[in-house]
């Protein structure tokens, strides 16, 4: 195991806001704003499990202001969850990553939370198996 920290996996994309990419407003369409967002995190996913990775979820996505046609476009927020994939196209175990700054450690200790919700809503686990969940709203 090599101890990857978040910052080994960072991938910053630059994109200019195109006529094509918007829409009758002269607004960037979300739809291409999550597809810029997709092979963003895709990038980074993949960077940080060497390997191939596949879209799992999508949640947390806001839009707050519209981006004008010409905008240079580099983040907005959202949690992306990638499995990834060995060879054969089955799901490969990765390693954790080691948060540093205290925004990383923040996102690093709600991840769990965040994993049930998302395995709850997707029917993958029942509610009453949601441990971390569970702890949070019996303040354990
Ligand atoms: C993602 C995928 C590989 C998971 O396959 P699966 O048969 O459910 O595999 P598993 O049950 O072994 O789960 C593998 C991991 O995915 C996670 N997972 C599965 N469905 C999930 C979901 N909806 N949200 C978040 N995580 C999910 C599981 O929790 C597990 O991770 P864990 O070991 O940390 O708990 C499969 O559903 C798939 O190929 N989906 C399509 C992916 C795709 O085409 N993406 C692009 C869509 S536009």
């Amino acid at each position: 195991m090599e101890n990857k920290k978040c910052s080994d996996s960072l991938t910053i994309m630059t994109e200019l806001v195109l006529p094509n990419d918007s829409n009758l407003l002269g607004n960037l369409m979300g739809g291409r704003l999550l597809y810029w967002m997709d092979i963003a995190s895709a990038l980074a996913a993949s960077k940080h499990a060497n390997s191939q990775v596949v879209t799992a979820s999508v949640d947390n996505v806001s839009f707050q202001q519209p981006i004008k046609l010409g905008s240079v476009v580099t983040s907005n927020e959202a949690f992306y969850t990638f499995v990834a994939l060995d060879e054969n196209g089955h799901p490969l175990e990765v390693e954790s990553v080691v948060p540093e700054t205290e925004e990383e450690i923040r996102l690093f200790e709600g991840a769990q939370r965040r994993r049930e919700v998302r395995l709850v809503l997707a029917g993958k686990i029942k509610a009453h198996e949601a441990e971390a969940l569970k702890k949070l709203f019996n303040n354990d």
